[in-house]
């Protein structure tokens, strides 16, 4: 019989990390669905302890998933434990994951603890969560670039403890895979009780190294856990990407031999729904997600491709999931048609009142818009889930006039807390003028740190755009994500959304502080 890897998704909690990633409980929610689809063996909800929004996130998904087990994050003390327990109460199946830094830099420096303080803060916080989970994991933060001699001693004593997983990070991207493959196996062969423990694998990909390195704690270390994120979204240059491991272990599986119980047809949908919610955009030559990633431009390889597929490809497009724009729905769908594509969506959308505002917007766009594709809806409702959710600022219209020569002007209506607003202005273009002319009302005093364009479909102008708005204001980064098959709209939608999520107050305590 062959082995199976597990593979733990941390996109809600380690992906979520990245500056501008937030996301609200009905969208970590609606990923949590998509992820259990994809079945992935476990997904970490968030951190529990963070703030009362992370506390709910993880809460709501715990209640919600059946297939997959739920985890949360929770620091090496009783309060987080307690807190990550309470907040899992309603899973199927839990897990509580715990940590606390091990290496010298982070002791002496971030912890003011010592080695003797360390070790006891960790084996006392395993047991305490042993007791109120079966399920615990222990990650020893910076554990690769911790002395071998202290993290051996700190392990066998949480495994005596009854921690049922021992994951390794590299924080900070530091490794190579063969020095982080071995490093893993010399601390299995020299704990006595190593083999009472699944070993897990999580690396950070700040020198691009986080799928290799993870494969080679895999093959050389014997982990059997990969702690991945889809898009391998998370801080920095993020995490390690879950479709990139999945897939070289399912496509070299004559090399790996290992079972992984991953759909990869949900691999895609996955990509768009993480990638349409966070804003955070696909690179087009990203591995198997990227629009690219299956594109054959050049004549030699589209000849070979048509003659005989396997010339230049090694896998097939349609098992990661992409398929061709499929037009789901039309001007003339009804009610009952969408609900239904909701629902093949995966979208929940809790009350009726929730189902008739977004079927409003749907025949909106239906009227602008001949057809409508599966990526459209998930724009749609990800709109609504922000305007249901978490509303003060919301677009009522915009007009806006440019012409060659002519400085662009434009004025824009929306409402504010429940107030109708007017503005306007003029600016470089016209969406610099619509949204000086929120700015000129609100004077929020954001910077901007990054404004993207896409189309939400491929292929033709019909497309909706796609914008995606950065705004940093007092420590705080958040992205907005504004579509419409208009851009100067999609643009001061993108924008108000990011000036909403800059309005709730959702304070969280850092991860790794
Ligand atoms: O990278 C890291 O060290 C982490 C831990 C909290 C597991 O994300
Ligand atoms: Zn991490």
């Amino acid at each position: 019989m062959t082995e199976k890897l597990f593979i733990f998704d941390t996109t809600l909690r380690d992906g979520e990390q990245s500056p501008g990633a937030s996301m609200t409980r009905e969208e970590k929610l609606r990923i949590a669905r998509q992820l259990e689809r994809l079945r992935v063996d476990v997904i970490e909800a968030g951190f529990a302890a963070s703030s009362n929004g992370d506390f709910e996130a993880v809460k709501s998904i715990a209640d919600a998933i059946k297939d997959s087990t739920v985890c949360s994050l929770a620091r090496a003390n009783d309060r987080d434990i307690a807190r990550a327990a309470e907040a899992l109460k309603g899973a199927n199946s839990s897990r509580i994951h715990t940590f606390i830094a091990t290496s010298e830099l982070h002791m002496e420096k971030k912890l003011r603890m010592s080695r003797d303080q360390v070790y006891e803060q960790a084996r006392l916080s395993v047991r305490f969560a042993r007791n109120l989970c079966g399920d615990v994991e222990f990650s020893p933060e910076d554990g690769y670039r911790s002395d071998p001699d202290f993290l051996c001693r700190v392990l066998e004593a949480v495994i005596a403890e009854g921690a049922t997983t021992i994951n390794i990070p590299d924080t900070v991207g530091y490794a190579i895979p063969e020095l982080y493959g071995s490093f893993i196996k010399n601390l299995r062969e020299r704990i006595p009780n190593a083999d009472k423990a699944i070993w897990s694998v999580h690396c950070h990909n700040d020198l691009g190294m986080a799928v290799a390195n993870s494969l080679a704690g895999v093959m050389i270390g014997g982990a059997r856990q990969v702690e991945c994120t889809i898009n391998g979204l998370g801080e920095r240059a993020g995490n390690c990407s879950l479709e990139e491991v999945v897939m070289a272990l399912r496509t070299r599986r004559d090399y790996f031999g290992l079972d992984v119980s991953v759909d990869a047809s949900q691999i895609v949908p996955a990509s768009r729904l993480v990638a349409q919610t966070t804003g955070f955009v696909v690179q087009p030559n990203k591995a198997v997600v990227g629009a690219n990633a299956f594109a054959h431009a050049s004549g030699i390889h589209q000849d070979g491709v048509l003659k005989a597929r396997d010339t230049y490809e090694i896998m097939r497009a349609e098992d990661v999931g992409w398929t061709t724009n499929r037009i789901v729905l039309g001007k003339l769908s009804g009610r009952n048609a969408f609900k239904q594509r909701l629902q093949e969506l995966g979208v929940e959308l809790e009350s009726e009142a929730e189902i008739n505002a977004a079927f409003a917007r749907f025949k909106d766009l239906a009227d602008r818009k001949s057809e409508i594709f599966d990526e459209d809806i998930i724009a749609l409702v990800s709109d609504e889930s922000v305007t249901v959710e978490q509303e003060h600022y919301r677009l009522l219209s915009l007009s806006q006039r440019s012409e060659t020569g002519e400085r662009p002007h434009a004025q824009v209506t929306f409402a504010a807390g429940g107030q109708e607003l007017k503005a306007e202005s003029q600016g470089n273009g016209p969406v610099d003028a619509s949204l000086k002319a929120i700015e000129s009302r609100l004077s929020s005093g954001a910077e901007m740190l990054l404004y993207s364009v896409n189309a939400i479909t491929s292929g033709s102008t019909e497309s909706q755009g796609e914008v995606t708005v950065r705004l940093q204001l007092g420590g705080r980064v958040v992205n907005g994500v504004g579509a419409d098959p208009d851009i100067v709209v999609a643009s001061a939608k993108a924008y108000l959304s990011a000036l909403n999520k800059l309005q709730s107050k959702a304070e969280r305590v850092a991860a790794q502080g």
